[in-house]
């Protein structure tokens, strides 16, 4: 029953975000292309606001963080340095029979094809490296991989960061973007995707650091979480065994979060020690290490917390996703906390055929728009505009009627409680902004 109710969830997620405009299924006219997603509308403004937020709390309130934007294509070098093109690979199963492939290490029977119950044959390892050819002629010279991770360009930055701010340790690079993994089963929604974006931290500190450190990063994972509205009892820290951790990290702990399919990693959080810059620092003869004001040189050891920003998406979904009432009163709404909501406000004039309500109502928009992202709606009844506006997760709607052409009060609904009160329109920047910020 629980399996169908999550099923069911998801299902509802991925129809509220096509139609409402958050994500639609990508290169649809042209019968679609698996597992890609194209962001809408309001998709791009909860995208945005919490890579905003995520800014915010991990790089502007802090005076240890730099930030960075490095290039997805980068030299192949990189990837021979970081590892990846010999170890970023899971283990691949194919079909003997259906010729279908599975990732081998998450089958119940190893040897039995789930689909047409043939035999499997022995799993090889695939890179999950993405290629792709720079210039016109295709050969090893051109080869190039899209980064399956934004990490290497902060490791290869690194030098300049030291050069151009002179930073004392411990500090860090942050940067938001795209990464791209040719994973061998895409699935659940934008939950693991071919092209995906991630936010993430390198914080260099000194080895004997490490532990506190680290601990330091998953209290501030938790804060994270919960600014962005996710409940710690749908939320699990797990150490990752050593034979399951990445080749670079000498320790990981998942963050897992209780998405409708199952617990799976949102987060992950590592201790890279001295790897990347060990080793872009031989293949490169470029001496990456540190020097501190006594002049001991050496190279930092790294605690890399890593952030999915479509994962941090669809948990937010999930967690937001509510129903209520019966019949005619029942209502979808999205109660996303109002500093990730679409709109922050919407605007109704009771009357769509009352040119003072009308008028009046585009003022109101007016003196709104400057400092909100601000919807307008003078469609149909009222209460279907506040249902429309509950499912999109507007905090707040506004409605203009005859006693705002006497008094300059308007009432304002809280999407959560449905309740209204009646606000003088002077007050409204300062109470809105009260609320989201
Ligand atoms: N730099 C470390 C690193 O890339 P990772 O655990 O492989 O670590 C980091 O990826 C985060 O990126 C994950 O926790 C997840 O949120 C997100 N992620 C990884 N693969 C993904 C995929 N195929 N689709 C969507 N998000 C993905």
């Amino acid at each position: 029953m629980k399996a169908e109710a999550n099923q069911n969830l998801m299902e509802k997620i991925v129809s509220l975000a096509k139609r409402r405009g958050f994500i639609y299924p990508g290169s649809d006219i042209y019968g679609g292309l698996a597992n890609s997603w194209d962001y809408g509308p309001l998709g791009i403004e909860l995208k945005n606001n919490i890579k905003q937020l995520w800014w915010k709390f991990f790089v502007h309130s802090r005076d240890d963080m730099y930030g960075l934007d490095s290039s997805i294509l980068m030299n192949t070098k990189i990837w021979e340095a970081s590892g990846h093109l010999k170890e970023f690979s899971d283990p691949l199963a194919e079909c003997r029979k259906c010729r279908s492939r599975y990732r081998a290490d998450k089958l119940i029977d190893s040897k039995k094809c789930p689909s047409c119950e043939g035999i499997l044959g022995e799993p090889k390892k695939f890179n999950l490296m993405l290629k792709t050819y720079l210039g016109p002629v295709e050969d090893e010279a051109s080869l190039t991989y899209l980064r399956p991770e934004t990490a290497q360009g902060m490791f290869i930055n690194f030098k300049n960061i030291i050069d151009s701010f002179h930073p004392a340790l411990p500090f860090g690079l942050a940067q938001i973007g795209k990464a791209f993994r040719n994973e061998i089963t895409p699935g659940n929604f934008i939950f693991k995707t071919r092209e995906f974006e991630q936010m993430e931290i390198e914080y260099f500190i000194r080895s004997e650091n490490w532990e506190k450190s680290f601990e330091e990063w998953l209290t501030r994972i938790k804060k994270w979480m919960e600014i962005i509205g996710l409940s710690s009892m749908n939320v699990d820290f797990r150490e990752v065994a050593a034979k399951e951790r990445a080749h670079y990290s000498k320790k990981t702990v998942d963050i897992d979060y209780n998405f409708p399919f199952g617990k799976e990693e949102l987060y992950g959080l590592a201790y890279r020690t001295d790897f990347d810059l060990k080793n872009h620092s031989q293949k490169s003869g470029v001496d990456l290490s540190y020097q501190d004001e006594n002049g001991n040189k050496f190279l930092p050891h790294v605690i890399e917390p890593t952030f999915g920003v479509d994962r941090t998406i669809l948990a937010i979904l999930a967690e937001a996703y509510q129903e209520d009432g019966e019949g005619k009163n029942k209502r979808i709404y999205l109660k996303l906390s109002a500093k990730l909501a679409p709109f922050k406000v919407a605007i109704f004039p009771l009357l769509a055929n009352k040119p003072p309500l009308i008028e009046k109502a585009k003022s109101v928009y007016s003196l709104l728009k400057p400092h909100f992202f601000v919807a307008w709606d003078d469609r149909g009844n009222i209460g279907k505009r506040y249902f429309s506006q509950d499912e999109i997760g507007t905090p707040y709607c506004l409605t203009v009627d005859f006693q705002t052409l006497e008094d300059d009060t308007v009432t304002i609904r809280d999407r959560d409680t449905t309740k209204q009160e009646r606000i003088k329109i002077s007050n409204l920047i300062d109470y809105i902004n009260s609320k989201i910020f």
